[in-house]
C-alpha cells in the first residue's frame, strides 16, 4: 500500500479494506505516512465517512498500535466510565470511590482539559501532593488495594491515537463520529476494563450539540465496545446547562467532596448515582445500593484512600483563587436558563483551563453559580461568583456571561430532563 492509494479510496467514497486500514495507522505511528497524508486521509473519512467494519477495524488498529492492560488477575471486576465533556462535570471524582466502594475496580485514565471543558487530571492536581503519573505496577497495585485509580494515560496506551488526535485538532476534523468513536474506544479497550458506560453529552456545553449526532456516537461506540467484548451502555445527558454550581479545578474537588459527605448538588448526587448503577451492573454486582455508599461514609473513605495513594493530602486545604468579583441579579424572577457553553469559556477565560496544550492552569480559578435553572432569585443578590489569580481576566468573562442566563417569569420555565436515554 501506499498513501496516495489510501487517500484517494476513501476521497472516491470507497471503502477502505482491512489491510489498508492495518497498513496506514502502522505506518502512521511509525513516521511513514507523513502527518499532511493522514490530515487529508482524516479530512476524507470527515466528508465521507465510514462504515461499521471499516470503524471497527481502524479501532482495532489503533490498539495494535500500543500495549494493552490486562486486569483480569485482579479479585474483583473492573468498570470504567467516558464522558464526552462537560462544563461542571466532575462526576469522575466521587463516581470512582463511590463504585469502588461498592467492590468494583475503577482503573479510570483521564485527560486534561482543553478549550472550555475542564480535564479531571487539571481538576485533581489542584489537591496538594497529588500526581497524575503512575507506573502500570503502581496502577495495579492501587486498584488492589483501594480499588480506584485516577491517573493519565501512559505513552505506551493507544500511540496511533495520541498523534492522530493532536493532528485532527489543528486541521479540523475532530468533529468525524467514526474518529471520536475509535479514538475514545481505542483508549478504552487498551485499559482492559471489563465494563464500560459512556455518558454522551448533548447540548450547547456538549461536544455534540444536537441530540441525532449524540446518539450517532453513542451507538457507535457502543457497538465498538460490545464487539471488542467490554460490556458497554451509553447514557444519554443534557449538556444544555452546566452540572453542580461550580467550574473550575480546585473548587469542582471542593463540590465533589460535599457529594462524598453524602450532601452536594442534587443533580451532581443524580447523575453519579445514576452512572455507578450502570458500571456496578455492567460488572456484575446487583446487591449493592451505591446511594447507601454515598450516605454512610464509605465512599468517602475510598476517595481519601485514593488520594492518599497517589501522594495528595486529603485534608489539605485547597488552593484558592487571589481575586473574586460577584455578579448579582439584575431583576428579581426564576432562572429560566443558564448556558453550559458560556459558563465554560467564562471559566476558561478565568485561568481554569488552557488555550495550548503546554499552558499551566490556575487551580482556584473559575465560575460558582448562586442559583441553578428554576430557582427563584432576588434583584440585587449574588448570581456568580469569578475567581481567577489575575483580575484583568474579569472583563472577558463577564463578557461571556452576560448573554448566558435568563432571569424571567416562572411560567417560561420548562425543566429538562439530565438523564434524556440510555
Ligand atoms: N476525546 C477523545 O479522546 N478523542 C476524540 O476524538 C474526541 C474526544
Amino acid at each position: 500500500h501506499d498513501a496516495v492509494e489510501v487517500i484517494t479510496a476513501k476521497r472516491d467514497r470507497g471503502e477502505l479494506s482491512d489491510s489498508q486500514i492495518d497498513w496506514v495507522i502502522d505506518a502512521y505511528t511509525r513516521g511513514e505516512v507523513a502527518d499532511e497524508q493522514m490530515a487529508a486521509l482524516a479530512m476524507a473519512i470527515l466528508l465521507n465517512g465510514m462504515v461499521p467494519r471499516e470503524i471497527a477495524r481502524w479501532t482495532a488498529a489503533m490498539i495494535a498500535s500500543g500495549e494493552r492492560m490486562d486486569f483480569s488477575g485482579l479479585s474483583r471486576p473492573t468498570a470504567d466510565k467516558h464522558s464526552t465533556g462537560g462544563v461542571g462535570d466532575k462526576i469522575t471524582l466521587p463516581l470512582a470511590p463511590l463504585v469502588a466502594a461498592c467492590g468494583v475496580a475503577v482503573p479510570q485514565l483521564s485527560g486534561r482539559g482543553l478549550g472550555h471543558t475542564g480535564g479531571t487530571l487539571d481538576k485533581l492536581e489542584s489537591i496538594p501532593g497529588w500526581r497524575a503519573s503512575l507506573t502500570n505496577a503502581e496502577m495495579l497495585a492501587q486498584l488492589e488495594d483501594v480499588g480506584a485509580v485516577i491517573c493519565a494515560a501512559g505513552d505506551g496506551l493507544a500511540p496511533a491515537d495520541k498523534k492522530l488526535y493532536a493532528l485532527r485538532d489543528v486541521t479540523g476534523t475532530v468533529e468525524a463520529i467514526p474518529l471520536i468513536a475509535s479514538s475514545i474506544m481505542s483508549k478504552k479497550i487498551a485499559e482492559g476494563t471489563g465494563a464500560l458506560v459512556l455518558d454522551v453529552k448533548v447540548g450547547t456545553g456538549a461536544f455534540m450539540k444536537d441530540e441525532a449526532r449524540a446518539r450517532e456516537l453513542a451507538e457507535t461506540m457502543v457497538a465498538l465496545g460490545q464487539d471488542a467484548g467490554v460490556r458497554t451502555v451509553a447514557l444519554l445527558t443534557d449538556m444544555s446547562t452546566p452540572l453542580g454550581l461550580t467550574a473550575g479545578n480546585a473548587i469542582e474537588v471542593a463540590e465533589s467532596v460535599e457529594v462524598l459527605a453524602g450532601g452536594g448538588p442534587a443533580d451532581v448526587v443524580e447523575l453519579t448515582v445514576a452512572l455507578a448503577r450502570e458500571m456496578l451492573a455492567g460488572a456484575g454486582v446487583t446487591d449493592v445500593d451505591p446511594a447507601e455508599r454515598l450516605a454512610d461514609g464509605s465512599a468517602m473513605d475510598a476517595w481519601n484512600a485514593m488520594v492518599r495513594a497517589q501522594g495528595g493530602d486529603p485534608e489539605a486545604p485547597l488552593p484558592q483563587a487571589k481575586e473574586s468579583h460577584v455578579v448579582r441579579a439584575d431583576a428579581s424572577g426564576t432562572l429560566t436558563r443558564l448556558d453550559a457553553m458560556a459558563v465554560g469559556l467564562a471559566a476558561w477565560r478565568l485561568g481554569a483551563g488552557r488555550a495550548r496544550k503546554e499552558d499551566p492552569v490556575q487551580a482556584g480559578a473559575g465560575v460558582v453559580w448562586h442559583a441553578r435553572p428554576g430557582d427563584e432569585v432576588t434583584q440585587g443578590e449574588p448570581l456568580f461568583t469569578l475567581l481567577t489569580d489575575e483580575p484583568e481576566r474579569f472583563e472577558r468573562a463577564l463578557s461571556t456571561l452576560e448573554d448566558g442566563y435568563d432571569i424571567d417569569d416562572a411560567a417560561s420555565y420548562t425543566p429538562a430532563p439530565l438523564v434524556i436515554d440510555r
